[in-house]
């Protein structure tokens, strides 16, 4: 018997296949990661740098990416043997391709299930009992304790936040293995032996000589950075007079409390394997459902609600933060430039982020761009989509920052910025707050969902494609399993994880390795191996009727860009990542 070739899905319209591609791109690394990194990394020129990586490398692999799917009308595996007309090397990136999504989706739909999680909390107001004992604690502490005592907190806290950039920025100056070697010395000599001789010794090794003293001298202008930070503090704070000193301890003190009570929430959501896998569930559920829907019944439709309903809600949320007293900071912050704290790493940081924000590297693009019909729009179509994306995130830091300063927290608190900073905003905010809390984790979830769509779409589509399975049996299946994998990550950070000697193994818990396989091997060498494939082996031919209806001047850019910009820039983020080369 021979069986019917099913007709293939596709985008009923290009406005369609731009927003589902865009959906795919916009997702927690936009919300999540990319303003947490941009806290890092000092804002200004690292936004910068990031903007100057989709341009040069983003877009022109995201060209490559919907061209090779396009031309093949196939998902990442059958596309390379189509094109080259026989099974090669390069069905294997197709098939690296396949295992990441199935691996990424396995840990976003862990976090995706936290901000389903908050989301509820901010619906049931979870705070408010935390706020009110803040309130009243910091009421106490207001009457139980000495002005001197609480200027003497205020100094130190001071101290802290005012020297703090310009101490990483030293720290930056010498890498991180120094410093763990000097912590190792300065560990080895305080337990130590009679102290010449064990430095004797220790010294004989010229290398590890030079890199204690460049050590030593770093600590001594710490030292110094941190005794002017205390006389400008002391200073500062002798002009104040008493009532401000109490009235800015008391909120200080409330804020500690309430974000004691905000830490612990969060932490017992993460270490409770039970609830994230609950959660995980959940929002694995939604994600079946859409794929099963199909390419335009399901995801083109989800879509194209989701995307525009998503810049509103972001916009409301910025327009909240135009109106805060943190906003003319925050926009310093992310738009300002200032080289001192730029550090190279930064800018492989930014370079690796752009792959994983555009969806790159693993052939959901490529997926998507099968599923297309004409040839015509492949640079504008590329443009729209990296604009959106970089876009929303550039929203996403006008809308967390505002209310991260406006608060008095700090912009680098890193993964904790949207699942700790941001709730304790809100609780601060009052009664607003609940509103903006509830909008903003849905939000989340929204942008979560329109990706892990995408990454659920590639590892079906195999099955669907090549064993011939019903969309709906693949969907569910392989949704499924994913969810089974993603048990593992979603018990990590519990104290009761059955693979407790995960860790002490591999040195990462499980969620941390998933991560780390995907963002820093399968995503980067998929890249890199798509980026060769359309600049070098894809048959010209083929390539260049991509191109149709654009200009000669642009097929020669991108070919530059794809031969050998890439390529080299790809690869020094690889260098980087697997830490064969250690730029500070
Ligand atoms: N781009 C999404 C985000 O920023 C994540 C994502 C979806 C992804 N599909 C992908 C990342 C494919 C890499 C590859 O959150």
């Amino acid at each position: 018997m021979v069986e019917e070739k099913k007709k293939r899905g596709h985008w009923k319209s290009k406005l369609g296949f731009i927003l589902a591609a865009a959906g795919s791109a916009v997702g927690l690394g936009n919300i999540w990661k990319f303003p947490y990194i941009t806290g890092e990394n000092g804002g200004g020129y690292f936004v910068l740098i990031y903007l100057a990586c989709i341009l040069i490398v983003g877009i022109p692999i995201m060209m490559a990416e919907i061209m090779i799917g396009r031309a093949s009308k196939k998902q990442p595996v059958g596309a390379f043997e189509e094109l080259q007309g026989e099974k090669t090397g390069w069905t294997f990136v197709g098939w690296m391709g396949v295992a990441c999504g199935f691996i990424i989706l396995s840990f976003y739909i862990v976090v995706a299930g936290w901000a389903m999680d908050y989301t509820l909390k901010a619906v049931v107001n979870f705070s408010n009992p935390i706020a009110e004992k803040a309130e009243t604690a910091a009421k106490v502490y207001r009457v139980k304790t000495s002005v001197a005592d609480m200027r003497k907190t205020l100094v130190e806290r001071r101290i802290k936040l005012e020297s703090a950039e310009s101490i990483s920025v030293v720290r930056g100056k010498a890498s991180k293995k120094v410093w763990s070697e000097y912590k190792n010395y300065t560990k080895a000599i305080e337990s130590g032996v009679a102290l010449k001789e064990a430095r004797k010794v220790l010294f004989e090794d010229e290398k590890f000589k030079r890199k204690i003293e460049l050590a030593i001298k770093l600590e001594k202008n710490i030292s110094e950075i941190k005794r002017k930070a205390r006389v400008e503090a002391i200073e500062f704070y002798e002009k104040i007079d008493d009532k401000k000193i109490r009235d800015e301890s008391e909120t200080l003190f409330r804020r500690q409390k309430i974000a004691v009570g905000i830490d612990k929430a969060f932490g017992s959501l993460v270490t409770d394997g039970w609830t994230s896998s609950f959660w995980a569930f959940a929002f694995m559920l939604l994600t079946i459902l859409v794929v099963a829907g199909g390419v335009s019944g399901g995801i083109e439709k989800v879509c194209t609600v989701l995307m525009p309903t998503l810049v509103g809600i972001m916009i409301f949320m910025v327009c909240y933060g135009v109106f805060q007293p943190g906003f003319k900071s925050a926009i310093t912050f992310v738009f300002y430039p200032d080289i001192s704290k730029l550090k190279a790493s930064g800018v492989l940081e930014a370079l690796g982020h752009a792959f994983f924000t555009l969806s790159l590297g693993m052939g959901a693009m490529l997926t998507y761009g099968s599923y297309q019909e004409d040839k015509k729009g492949l640079l504008s179509q590329s443009i729209w989509i990296a604009l959106l994306d970089t876009g929303i995130a550039i929203l996403a830091c006008m809308m967390i920052f505002p209310i991260i300063f406006s608060y008095g927290m700090s912009p680098s608190a890193g993964p904790g910025l949207v699942f700790k900073s941001m709730p304790l905003a809100f609780t601060e905010i009052g009664s607003g707050g609940m509103l903006l809390g509830i909008i903003f984790f849905s939000l989340l979830v929204l942008a979560a969902l329109t990706s892990a769509i995408s990454l659920l779409e590639v590892v079906a589509s195999y099955f669907i494609d090549v064993k011939n399975w019903s969309r709906v049996r693949a969907a569910w299946i392989i949704g499924g399993a994913v969810f089974l994998f993603a048990l593992p990550s979603a018990f990590s950070y519990d104290p009761d994880f059955i693979m407790a000697s995960w860790t002490p193994t591999f040195g990462m818990n499980f969620f941390d390795t998933m991560d780390y396989l995907s963002s820093n091997w399968l995503l980067p060498f998929g890249g890199l191996f798509i980026a060769i494939y359309a600049g070098w082996v894809m048959p010209a031919k083929l390539r260049d009727a991509e191109f149709e209806g654009s200009s000669k001047m642009v097929l020669t850019i991108w070919l530059m860009l794809i031969r050998f910009v890439a390529p080299i820039l790809v690869t020094l983020v690889i260098l980087q990542k697997v830490g064969i080369l250690q730029l500070n």
